[in-house]
């Protein structure tokens, strides 16, 4: 089945326009350690995950498959752990890497929203496939930016043409264990990434217009009450009052 979104080299419209954003964020070396270790984070995980997979399902081919591509996954974790401890290594010294743009350019898999108790074996197959068709196609961007970086660049490679293959399992499978609904799978399970989708995208819109107020009050809002504390200290008179009798009544309340 052709994807709306897809274009040409098995990368997605929206992928390919954000190339520019995709070669800034990972220009950076502080922030390409942190990008890396977070892959590997979501890599491991996913690879967890999947094993869990092949624990419930009572397909023995749909077994053996999800285990092989759990070795995989926990694999790519290794490949990007160890990258970004090569780079880390030539730092001088660890300093804030900044922006990290995750909710624009979230980690190459989506295999982080995964639920696997409770799912059977084609909404997983179907889930799996969007989320390594993703994977695909975000790691043939970064592969495509990372000319600064050789030895990155061979591991996205690599490490594409895993997910390529993870992506065209799961969707034969799928047609092998639903043959006439997989299609119906499929949508469901595309929309279900897009609401997931939005989600991530309204909460970083959120956290980011959440910055901008507070540092908008911080600087506009905290200096006048400065000034107004300021202004009202001065019309203090120094040292101990007199109380009026009228506020000067026995304590017989608490208030
Ligand atoms: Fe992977
Ligand atoms: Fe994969």
């Amino acid at each position: 089945m052709m994807d709306p979104v897809r274009t040409r080299g098995g990368v997605t419209f929206f992928d390919r326009m954000l190339a520019p954003v995709h070669r800034w964020i990972w220009r950076d070396d502080q922030r390409r350690v942190q990008k890396l270790l977070c892959f590997g984070e979501t890599e491991t995980d996913g690879g967890r995950d999947i094993l869990r997979a092949s624990e419930v399902t009572s397909d023995p081919l749909l077994r053996r498959l999800y285990l092989e591509h759990a070795i995989d996954e926990f694999r790519h974790g290794v490949l990007f752990r160890r990258r970004a401890a090569a780079l880390l290594s030539t730092f001088p010294s660890c300093s804030n890497p900044g922006f990290q743009g995750d909710w624009l350019a979230p980690g190459g898999h989506g295999l982080d929203d995964l639920q696997v108790d409770g799912e059977s074996d084609h909404s997983m197959l179907a889930f799996l496939h969007l989320s390594e068709k993703a994977a695909a196609s975000r790691f043939s961007v970064y592969r495509d930016v990372m000319h600064h970086d050789l030895p990155t660049r061979a591991i996205f490679e690599e490490i594409l043409h895993d997910e390529t293959f993870h992506m065209n399992y799961t969707l034969t499978q799928l047609a092998r264990v639903a043959p006439h609904h997989h299609h119906r799978h499929l949508w469901s399970a595309r929309l279900s990434r897009l609401w997931k989708g939005y989600l991530r995208l309204a909460t970083g819109l959120a956290g980011m217009i959440g910055s901008i107020m507070l540092t908008v009050q911080y600087f506009i809002l905290l200096p006048l009450f400065a000034w107004l504390a300021k202004r009202a200290e001065r019309r203090e008179i120094p040292g101990w009052t007199r109380v009026s009798p009228e506020h000067n009544q026995s304590l017989d309340r608490q208030y």
